[in-house]
């Protein structure tokens, strides 16, 4: 299978944040003992908590928050006219060619020269290439029954319109949103998670009257950087890029990226497009059911105009991750110079919120140690995973800690039986702070500025 990379600019950090990821449990290569799948992905214990949080703050953020948007959760496989009104069987394609020397086969698109990068050999004439993965429903395979893996989840939500806006009781302007899988047989992939064959998006599709969509794009470019900020990237890296109408997707009347300056260049993270009515009136012709809304200011039925951002989940992960990479000059324990490594996440979306860590396996201090574990556990204050770690030393275990992300670490020492306290270290300065327990939850607070 061919796995070739976005581009050939320098990685930096990259390789450094693979091995992390694979070292610590964030993110694993998919069938790896079976040699693994072209770019296919595993996330580990970590990965998944990291994309558990990305979620739960973009659906509260867009859905929960919001009088006007209504969550669905449509089904990845669908029946196969879908696609053929939605223009994604003649549409959704890109030019493969196919070297004569080595039978690599590349994107035409994205090649820098006329000859195969990897043998200088005479490519093939370009042909489209459907992305879609085709399977089939039932005992049967055959043209009737292929069915296709859904390329993003939008469909499911216009199909669906009829049936969201009867329960919902929705008027204009209003959004559905709904997260999930997509599935894209890319001819080129790479730059680890950046652009893989099976991923998840987070997507809206929000209804607006024909003649304020302009407005409503400008309205959700801006809220999408509003989230990214939120989840504390630095928005000085991030950029927002209007569409040249010769790339645009065949619905679209206007679309802009987020793109994020990562470290081979600039790249799209998030897509916000203007689709106007073209799906509705796609799919209200291809079904025969009438795909419109009654508007009672004008006492007439409408076909609104959309605006669709649509954020992909792992696009945003390896944003983050390459964002918040640290590396600094300390002096460890034994007073020797080491190069320590953290990660600098915003505690909303930290896999680990606070890390509870006896000094040693001692047993005097394991009931209070559990005790500790026990109140943070049960903590209105804290909404996520808390970690319990008592094997090796202690500054490994802050290591670790570091390196995963974890903005606070809580030790319990010798002295916390008699003192009752516990010494908070931040993440980020390394300082530690003693504080009592009675005071425990709102120190963590304090520290935290309320962001868990
Ligand atoms: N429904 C609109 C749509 O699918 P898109 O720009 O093709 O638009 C939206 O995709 C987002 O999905 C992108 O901005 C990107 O973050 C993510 N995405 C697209 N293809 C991807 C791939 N092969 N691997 C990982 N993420 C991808």
């Amino acid at each position: 299978m061919n796995n070739t990379s976005e581009s050939n600019k320098p990685i930096n950090n990259l390789e450094k944040i693979v091995s992390l990821c694979k070292r610590r449990g964030f993110i694993f290569q998919g069938s790896e003992i079976y040699g693994g799948l072209g770019s296919i992905w595993d996330y580990g214990p970590l990965g998944s908590e990291l994309k558990r949080n990305i979620k739960e703050s973009w659906w509260n953020k867009m859905v929960l928050e919001r009088k006007d948007v209504v969550g669905l959760d449509s089904s990845i496989l669908m029946n196969s006219e879908i696609w053929k009104a939605s223009g994604h069987l003649e549409n959704f394609t890109d030019p493969l060619v196919e070297c004569q020397e080595c039978n690599q086969r590349w994107r035409e698109d994205q090649l820098n020269g006329k000859s195969c990068p990897s043998c200088s050999g005479v490519l093939s004439e370009a042909r489209l290439f459907n992305l879609m993965f085709k399977t089939s429903i039932g005992p049967v395979e055959g043209d009737s029954t292929t069915i296709y893996l859904r390329p993003e989840t939008a469909q499911g939500i216009f199909v669906n319109f009829n049936n969201v806006i009867s329960t919902s009781r929705k008027k204009l302007p209003f959004g559905i949103a709904q997260i999930g899988k997509a599935f894209r047989n890319e001819i080129t992939t790479g730059n680890f998670i950046f652009r893989t064959r099976e991923f998840e998006m987070m997507e809206m599709e929000y209804f607006v009257y024909p003649g304020e969509d302009e407005k409503w794009h400008k309205y959700w470019i801006n809220e999408c950087l509003e989230w990214y900020k939120s989840i504390g990237i630095n928005s000085n890296k991030l950029r927002v890029r209007q569409h040249d109408s010769n790339e645009m997707a065949h619905y679209a009347k206007a679309t802009a990226d987020i793109e994020y300056d990562f470290s081979w260049g600039w790249g799209e993270i998030t897509g916000i497009a203007n689709r106007t009515d073209f799906d509705l009136k796609a799919h209200s012709k291809g079904s025969g059911e009438n795909l419109s809304i009654f508007d009672e200011n004008t006492n007439q039925h409408i076909t609104p105009y959309v605006i669709e951002p649509s954020i992909g989940i792992d696009r945003t992960i390896m944003t983050l991750l390459l964002d918040s990479y640290r590396e600094e000059e300390s002096i460890n324990a034994k007073g020797k110079n080491e190069t320590r490594v953290f990660l600098d996440f915003d505690p909303v979306i930290a896999p680990i919120k606070i890390a509870v860590l006896p000094l040693s396996r001692n047993e005097s201090i394991l009931p209070l140690s559990n005790k500790v574990y026990d109140i943070l556990l049960k903590s209105k204050i804290i909404s996520g995973a808390i970690d319990f770690d008592d094997s090796q030393s202690i500054g490994r275990r802050y290591r670790r800690q570091d390196e995963i992300g974890t903005p606070i670490c809580v030790t319990i020492d010798f002295e916390s039986l008699n003192d009752h306290s516990v010494t908070i270290r931040d993440r980020n300065t390394m300082l530690q702070n003693r504080v009592k327990l009675i005071d425990l939850e709102l120190s963590i607070d304090k520290q935290l500025s309320g962001n868990l």
